[in-house]
């Protein structure tokens, strides 16, 4: 395991990292943004690990790179917000829980929040994000991707969307994806549920536009907590800055009060009008098939900005393995420990890859704990309230160890007891059984074995 990465501040500190880490790949050859990058990022991401990540220098009929893949592998995810691994992450993220006063698991994670650093502001002037400054915003500049055929179109895959409450003033930042279209106007799929849905509902309830702002890049500490699932209006730069260990840096927008990472690549403004929708979709997504064309609010673009020789990065979404379920298993660290505050009869928890992001966990827990119980209370409020399938196992089964849980289930289940069913959900519970009596040989035999072994005269 290597260290833990110092002094990455945004994408190209990190795509810096990787390169010296041996973790990415430059490709020379020019591709095409359409299906071709995602063909490539999709087969590489099948390989061990997770692949490694690619920067695509040469992107057919556009000026700037693309990179994909970085969050990639459990070991990228890691590094992308400054740790040496997620289980170095969860130490730290337990240690720092337990300092709050709170005992539940959203006040102490509001607590923590609250106490991080506020965001430091600098001038647009000095900002890297407004180098170059375009009088005429260009969207269909930047070298998004079409990941599948069935796309409706090309998208921007890992974008910052930062947006207001126009009551409370509250700020967000959520990665929801966006589709450009020939226009140059954009489609924003924030889902119902999401802060920016409902920030929008509020703008257009007064019968106001809402000001949007889309950062592309910037620190890649910020895009994993812009991806966790926070609690309403919980405060992502807070995060970043807690996975960082110091505020983020800022600057504010051109166009509206709202405000963006300092060191972003590209920096998109613009409003959506009440009303204003257009058809977005397809989209092939990690469910392995495409969500359907659906009316989404439109962005009509006042104002971009980038870098300096700016990079583009974006990730292809599709069957597991992909870059999405690294970070969906690293934000498994930080949710074990908030579990745990409000179930302390939870061990642990494990995301399977194939499990897309909340869509189904496997728990594991102390004796005498009611796994029936605790799945109807996950599926209640938190991050697995819309779990598919939430499986609970005795402690002694070790989740990673996806033959034995299976072998579990399959042996210990009573389908008229053990299973809980509830608006398209279904729960597992694999302890309803009582205690399995696992097959051992006695305490002292495994070490007896070790002493021995040699003598067997059979391979180490
Ligand atoms: C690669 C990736 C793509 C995502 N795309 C979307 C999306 O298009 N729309 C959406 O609502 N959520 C999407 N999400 C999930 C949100 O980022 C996540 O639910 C986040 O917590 C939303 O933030 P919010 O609670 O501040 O709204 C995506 C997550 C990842 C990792």
């Amino acid at each position: 395991m290597a260290s833990a990465p110092e002094g990455v501040r945004d994408l190209r500190g990190f795509i810096e990292l990787l390169k010296a880490r041996d973790e990415l790949r430059q490709i020379g050859a020019e591709v095409d943004p359409c299906l071709e990058v995602a063909a490539i990022t999709q087969q590489v991401s099948k390989g061990a690990a997770g692949g490694r990540a690619l920067l695509f220098e040469r992107v057919r009929g556009h000026r700037w790179p693309v990179v994909t893949n970085l969050y990639g592998s459990h070991q990228r995810a890691a590094w992308a917000v400054g740790a040496a691994s997620g289980a170095a992450l969860q130490t730290n993220w337990r240690r720092a829980l337990a300092d709050m006063a709170a005992n539940r698991a959203e006040d102490g994670l509001r607590e923590l929040l609250a106490r991080q650093p506020s965001p430091c502001m600098i001038h647009s002037q000095a900002a890297l994000c407004r180098e170059v400054w375009l009088p005429r915003p260009d969207a269909l500049s930047l070298p998004a991707l079409q990941s599948w055929s069935g796309d409706g179109g090309r998208y921007l895959t890992l974008p910052l969307v930062f947006t207001r409450d126009p009551d409370t003033g509250a700020g967000n930042c959520g990665l929801y994806r966006v589709q450009l279209f020939a226009d140059g106007r954009l489609a924003v799929r924030w889902k119902p549920g999401s802060d920016a849905y409902r920030h929008c509902a509020a703008w257009h309830r007064r019968g106001r536009a809402m000001p949007v702002a889309i950062a592309l890049g910037g620190d890649p500490a910020l895009l994993f907590a812009a991806a966790f699932a926070l609690p309403p209006d919980a405060d992502e730069l807070a995060l970043a800055a807690w996975l960082r260990g110091r505020p983020m840096t800022m600057t504010p927008c051109l166009t509206s009060d709202l405000a963006v990472p300092a060191t972003a690549e590209f920096v998109l403004e613009g409003l959506v009008e009440p009303g204003v929708e257009g058809l977005e979709g397809p989209f092939g997504n990690h469910t392995g098939s495409y969500q359907a064309a659906a009316p989404a609010p439109l962005l009509r673009l006042t104002s971009m900005s980038h870098r300096q020789a700016p990079v583009l990065p974006a990730t292809v979404v599709g069957p597991p393995p992909m870059e999405d379920c690294f970070l969906a298993a690293l934000a498994g660290y930080l949710l074990l420990p908030l579990l745990q505050m409000d179930f302390p009869d939870i061990v642990d928890l494990h995301l399977p890859l194939e499990g897309i992001f909340h869509g189904n966990a496997l728990l594991s827990v102390r004796s005498g704990c009611c796994g029936r119980s605790l799945i109807q209370a996950l599926w209640r409020h938190g991050p697995f309230r819309h779990a598919r399938l939430l499986v609970v196992l005795p402690a002694a089964v070790s989740l990673r160890d996806a033959a034995i849980c299976y072998w579990h289930v399959l042996n210990h289940v009573r389908p008229e007891r053990d299973l809980v069913m509830a608006e398209g959900r279904l729960g597992i519970d694999a302890t309803a059984g009582g205690e399995a009596a696992f097959l051992d040989h006695g305490p002292a035999m495994s070490g007896h074995l070790r002493r021995r072994w040699r003598e067997y005269g059979l391979e180490p």
